[in-house]
């Protein structure tokens, strides 16, 4: 079976081909950083506009470097959400529409059940059940993992997800956007223990939130940064320093969680997706905790670790696979939980 994946959920239009016997055929990203920069975040109306000029040019060197005819294709994926709503339509409009031209299924994927399942795309790949560490620029969460849809939400966060706090702090900063390879750049040449910022709730005697011990907070972290910026010139120095500390604090929280978890969902496995999986201290740091648990710990490679179109075109293929259907009735949701998705075993 062979998949064409849509992404258009934030500022990447992604495009991959999947197929199932061979793999990842092709895939395309246009990262849309760049329009994006002045404004120092994402502009929800500028990103629909630039998916919809994107969309349909990568779509088609997709297909040609894949060699594969609209023939050839035999369903077609897109991101439903979580994501900008204007966005998100622009993906659904093109997938429903090429999904009805071509006489094809479709199927709508939730974004971060893309992302959860990217490690799935390299050599080895984790076999269910798992813990999974979702960590992206608009979540941040543990789910424990027993099949395709089946995700119980361990911990999440109270506030910011983590990306958000690493972009917020770049830019306190005056790093720029996205914040978190800018922050992990400015690090490298940092001290990490020069300012002591807050790890949020990782005291377990203390339980909050819906799920005890296992909930995130990162706005009190931004807030720190805030404080040690205050009434002094920021040189290069100081802005490696609380880059370096930043990244620490943020990396310790999710180590932390990440073995509470584990703990407590016995899992033998440990998935870690989503932009932030990027960051290289966080990989290095939970690859530690995994050999001292005994655990197998996982990664996208870093190209799919943010958003991208080959993510998409394999849970796409997974959920047509099973039979799931979209019907080409027009939509998006720019809200919803990664629980309410329906399970296939
Ligand atoms: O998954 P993603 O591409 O988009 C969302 O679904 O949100 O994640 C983007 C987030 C941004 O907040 C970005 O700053 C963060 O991932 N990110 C990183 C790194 N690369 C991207 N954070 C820390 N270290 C990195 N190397
Ligand atoms: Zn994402």
């Amino acid at each position: 079976m062979r998949v064409l994946g849509i992404e258009t959920s934030c500022d990447d239009t992604g495009v991959a081909l999947y197929d199932s016997g061979q793999g990842l055929l092709a895939h395309r990203l246009f990262s849309q950083t760049e329009l994006h920069l002045d404004y120092g975040g994402v502009v929800p109306e500028l990103a629909s506009r630039d998916h919809i000029r994107k969309a349909l040019p990568l779509i088609r060197t997709v297909m040609a470097e894949a060699g594969t005819h609209p023939a050839d294709v035999d369903g077609i994926a897109f991101t439903t959400g979580p994501g900008l709503a204007g966005a998100l339509l622009v993906g659904a409009a093109l997938g429903r529409s090429l999904a009805y031209a071509w006489n094809v299924p479709c199927v709508g994927i939730h974004h971060m059940e893309g992302h959860l399942l990217s490690p799935m795309l390299e050599p080895d790949p984790p076999a269910f059940p798992f813990t999974a560490l979702l960590v992206s620029g608009g979540h941040t969460l543990l789910a424990d993992v027993q099949a395709l849809g089946d995700y119980r939400i361990l911990g999440e966060s109270v506030d910011d997800a983590v990306g958000e706090a690493f972009d917020k702090t770049a830019k306190l900063l005056g790093l720029g956007y996205p914040g978190g390879p800018a922050i992990a750049q400015a690090a490298r040449t940092g001290n990490p223990d020069r300012f002591k910022f807050p790890r949020p709730m990782t005291d377990r005697r203390k339980t909050h939130g819906a799920h005890p011990g296992l909930d995130f907070s990162f706005s009190g972290l931004k807030t720190a940064v805030v404080t040690a910026v205050q009434n002094q010139p920021l040189t290069p120095e100081l802005i490696a320093d609380i880059a370096a500390s930043f990244e620490q604090a943020a990396v310790d929280v999710l180590a932390i969680k990440c073995e509470w978890a584990l703990e407590q969902s016995g899992a033998r496995r440990l998935v870690v997706a989503g932009g932030v999986s990027a960051n290289l201290k966080l990989r290095e740091r939970l690859r530690g905790l995994a050999e001292k648990l005994g655990v197998r710990v996982y990664f996208p490679r870093g190209e799919f670790s943010t958003d991208n179109g080959a993510m998409i075109a394999y849970a796409g293929y997974l959920r047509l696979a099973a039979g799931q259907r979209e019907p080409l009735t027009f939509g998006a949701r720019a809200r919803w939980r990664i629980e309410e998705l329906s399970t296939v075993k």
